[in-house]
């Protein structure tokens, strides 16, 4: 059979590792496919780089359009990132006809519904296995693997670099800034690395698999982000102290009342598998209805294992060549007419558990005032306990909370934070049982 011929945008990381998997793994690949996959062009600015890792007969150029414009490209595959050129290039692609494999999370969480309009119109496949998890095939699973269930949550480690960062700090006591430079150095981090730590590439994420989940259009917009930058470190030890891993975990969930959509470092109890994923690995725990709780656990980042993940999209795409459009497994996972806009929570309505870590005056009668606050607002206390005496005159405390809804907890708050004897904001940091 004709081999597929690819053209590849952008030879970085993701980019080369791609080429690289093809040209290491090219025997193994055509006994699967029955073809061979071509290298056909690859659009850089590098035309050095490209010499040394592309195979001779691949056309090098340094304009990306003439990649999505070349009538002999079969699928196009985008590994830029960012959103602006790479969002012109993905719709070219699909309105000249061609498929196209990304590992583009911020285009897909922003501009996705687009994106698959598009690709539905023009009877192309548009797969993103590497958007999401690295080499971890947890797109197959959420729309394959697990299309007999009503999903109920998902929650996930999602990005690898802020997963490494955690840990180095954790088990080496090595300095933030020091990890995030070596997790750049190794391919982890984002063009700009704000995205990891601040939590928004983990928010992309988790809203494409929301969507996959529930059947929503993708919707970045109701995703609630926080990142691992302001974590003290005090708490991750105090978190460990009480039986607690602090992980930034992408959490979505389906509710009576909505969705829920957001991201935030979170204490998990260190029983649970996904307290003992470090480095740069993932996982993601997918709870559904028939069959339970199932976790998906590999490298969320780097070359190779990125790689694997597009390059199977690629023989995803060539095994579906010729089957009826309408047979396809579709975009959102389910069929587009059914994708339907659901209520989306905000934060104030979503329910969790909490650490809250205290400075008070210390004094008799304080953990007393404390306590009356949280019963107030009908939130239940699991733990109270006191960390130690700060200076002459402050302790501090640490109170972990049953499950309650969020406002609750931001009124009990802000009620604490006007007690004379409370000094300074009171730090909150949200807690999953991750229970089936
Ligand atoms: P890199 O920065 O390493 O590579 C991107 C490449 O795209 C650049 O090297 C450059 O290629 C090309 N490029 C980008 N913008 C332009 C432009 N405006 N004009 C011309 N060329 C451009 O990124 P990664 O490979 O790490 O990431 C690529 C995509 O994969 C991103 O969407 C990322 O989020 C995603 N991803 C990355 C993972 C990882 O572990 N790194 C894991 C999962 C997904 P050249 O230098 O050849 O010109
Ligand atoms: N920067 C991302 C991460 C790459 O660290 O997880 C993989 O999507």
């Amino acid at each position: 059979m004709k081999p597929i011929n690819i053209g590849i945008l952008g030879l970085g990381t993701v980019g080369s590792g791609t080429v690289g998997v093809l040209r290491s793994n090219a025997a193994e690949i055509s006994r699967r496919l029955g073809r061979d996959v071509n290298v056909f062009m690859v659009s850089t600015r590098n035309a050095e780089k490209a010499r040394e890792v592309c195979p001779e007969s691949t056309l090098v150029t340094a304009d990306p359009f003439e990649v999505v414009r070349h009538p002999d490209i079969d699928i196009v595959v985008e590994v830029f990132g960012g959103t602006e050129i790479a969002k012109d290039l993905v719709l070219e692609a699909i309105q000249n006809g061609k498929h196209v494999v990304t590992a583009n999370k911020k285009l897909l969480a922003e501009y996705g519904n687009e994106i698959f309009a598009l690709a539905e119109q023009k009877n192309v496949m548009v797969q993103f296995e590497a958007a999401v998890a690295g080499g971890i095939p947890i797109i197959k699973a959420l729309r394959e693997g697990l299309a007999a269930n009503n999903i109920r949550s998902i929650a996930g480690i999602i990005n690898g670099t802020s997963n490494f960062i955690l840990t180095e700090m954790r088990e080496k006591g090595s300095a933030f800034a020091d990890v995030l430079k070596k997790a750049q150095e190794l391919g982890y981090a984002e063009a700009d690395p704000t995205f990891d730590i601040e939590g928004h590439d983990a928010g992309h994420k988790i809203t494409i698999m929301s969507a996959l989940a529930f059947g929503t259009p993708v919707n970045f917009n109701a995703c609630y982000l926080e990142g691992i930058s302001k974590l003290d470190s005090r708490d991750i030890k105090y978190a460990e102290e009480l039986g607690y891993r602090v992980k930034l975990l992408g959490i979505t969930r389906k509710t009576e009342k909505g969705i829920e959509l957001r991201v935030h470092p979170t204490l998990i109890p260190e029983s649970r598998l996904l307290a003992s994923v470090n480095g740069v690995m993932n996982a993601v725990r997918v709870d559904a209805d028939m069959i339970g709780e199932t976790l998906y656990y590999g490298a969320g980042a780097g070359s190779k294992p990125t790689a694997s993940a597009v390059v199977a999209d690629i023989i995803d795409i060539s095994r579906l060549l010729t089957a009826d459009p309408g047979n396809r497994v579709p975009h959102l996972a389910f069929q587009p007419s059914q994708v339907k806009p659901q209520n989306m929570l905000g934060m104030d309505d979503i329910t969790s558990s909490y650490y809250l870590r205290v400075q008070v005056k210390d004094e008799p009668g304080v953990l007393g005032q404390i306590a009356n606050i949280l019963a107030k607002e009908g939130v239940s206390i699991e733990a109270l306990i006191q960390k130690g005496v700060l200076d002459q005159t402050d302790a501090e405390i640490v109170i972990l909370t049953h499950s309650t809804v969020e406002k609750n907890i931001n009124t009990a708050i802000a009620a604490m934070e006007a007690l004379e004897c409370v000094h300074g904001p009171v730090v909150m940091i949200r807690m999953e049982s991750l229970h089936g």
